[in-house]
């Protein structure tokens, strides 16, 4: 079964309007059946998880549904998945419970590249008893990670090694399984923000070496709320601060409160949604691959023409070149505020807005300061007359 970004767009009522949304790095649109998905378990009915009533079997149901779907999106046990408010709050809740290990002596290891989501929680975490910070930066030129950079960080008192799966604005894949071998040789934990990840890739989340893996389901056509997934025996090692009558089994241990099981639904909906872009496979996880490789193609086309159309354009400028990428462009234009080509395309109806989004020690590191750049991001639903629309609205300035 082939891509087909003309019926991938009739998915996506947002589109309607002509919109072009090149700000899927902040958040995907979302297709019908997602918003379908969400509506139907809102309405048909539900309770607390329970095993008596109906209503109480659906929100179970939900719950059981969501874990399989997410497993089978990242090839992870289901029972390791756990989900959050976000993956901000996901990657707080288990900085704190990770730290409770922690000596004065100890290291963590973070990265200039990382959203602030993966930094400033491993670096509150770290100054909370006295463990030691170790920054990994970035070539300036090409935006790449080197691994012998991360290697040279790392130490027997390395606890963990915080890192992306690919920056939301260089769009840079590091080696993830490198880094965690290294990191695994002296014996430390690695954490991977997979948010600008999981939607632009077939992830494997054992092949990459991940302890844990986050990820964010309103960057893949779901609705908003975050996820982590480890593996169930680590996660039972791990013991984070619980009411008194919530259940002490993992992954819920790790869960407060009543999760929103309208949410959850909605993010089994987005993974089912991904299944099908591309594949009819019997099982889902296979249909998640084929799908994720046939968008990896679809984005990898339209990246280029994205690229060389900017390249194209009299000064601007355009940050980073890494050899493995996500279809992210950083850029800016000379002579220009990010601020007015921001609001000069919005009047065109393109999306592409200018910030540091949170990757502010790369903007920092990038010379950027706070501002950041202007940033254009590819989705399955963008298609070559949105990418035109794009580099012709900057050459237009
Ligand atoms: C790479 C990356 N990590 C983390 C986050 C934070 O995700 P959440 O909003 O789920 O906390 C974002 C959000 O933009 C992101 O792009």
């Amino acid at each position: 079964m082939d891509f087909d970004v003309a019926r991938v767009r009739s998915d996506f009522p947002a589109l309607d309007d002509g919109t072009a949304y090149f700000d899927g790095p902040g958040g995907s649109q979302v297709p019908h059946q997602v918003a379908a998905a969400i509506a139907a378990a809102m309405t048909a009915g539900l309770s607390n998880r329970g095993a008596v009533t109906a209503a109480e079997r659906r929100a179970d149901e939900v719950v059981v549904e969501a874990r399989s779907a997410v497993s089978d999106l990242l090839g992870c046990d289901p029972d390791g998945v756990v989900f959050a408010r976000s993956a901000t709050q996901a990657t707080y809740d288990l900085s704190r419970v990770l730290a409770q290990e922690w000596a004065a002596d100890d290291q963590v290891v973070v990265t200039r590249l990382d959203h602030d989501s993966n930094i400033r929680p491993w670096v509150q975490a770290a100054e909370s008893v006295g463990a030691e910070v170790r920054w990994v930066g970035f070539d300036r030129d090409t935006a790449e990670l080197a691994v012998d950079d991360v290697r040279a960080e790392l130490s027997e008192r390395t606890r963990v090694v915080a890192v992306t799966g690919a920056s939301n604005v260089l769009g840079t894949r590091p080696d993830l399984p490198a880094i965690a071998e290294a990191a695994h040789a002296v014996g430390a934990l690695v954490y991977v923000d997979g948010v600008h990840l999981t939607p632009h890739a077939a992830v494997d989340v054992k092949a990459l070496g991940a302890d844990f893996f986050s990820c964010s389901p309103y960057k893949f056509f779901g609705p908003h709320h975050g996820i982590v997934v480890a593996d169930p025996e680590l996660l039972e090692r791990l013991h984070p601060h619980k009411l008194l009558p919530a259940t002490d089994r993992v992954p819920e241990r790790f869960e407060y409160g009543t999760l929103p099981y309208e949410l959850l639904a909605g993010a089994t909906a987005a993974v089912d949604y991904i299944a099908g872009l591309a594949s009819d496979a019997p099982d889902r996880r296979t249909r998640v691959l084929e799908s994720m490789r046939a968008v990896e193609e679809h984005e990898d086309r339209l990246f280029s023409r994205l690229l060389e159309g900017l390249r194209g354009i009299d000064g601007l400028r355009l940050y980073g070149a890494p050899a493995r990428r996500t279809p992210t462009a950083f850029f800016s234009v000379e002579g220009r505020s990010d601020r007015e080509v921001y609001e000069h395309l919005a009047g065109l109806g393109v999306n592409a807005p200018a910030s540091n989004f949170y990757a502010l020690e790369a903007s920092r590191w990038l010379g950027l300061g706070d501002t950041g750049a202007l940033r254009a991001g590819l989705a399955p639903y963008t298609n070559e007359s949105d990418v035109d629309r794009l580099v012709q609205g900057i050459r237009d300035l």
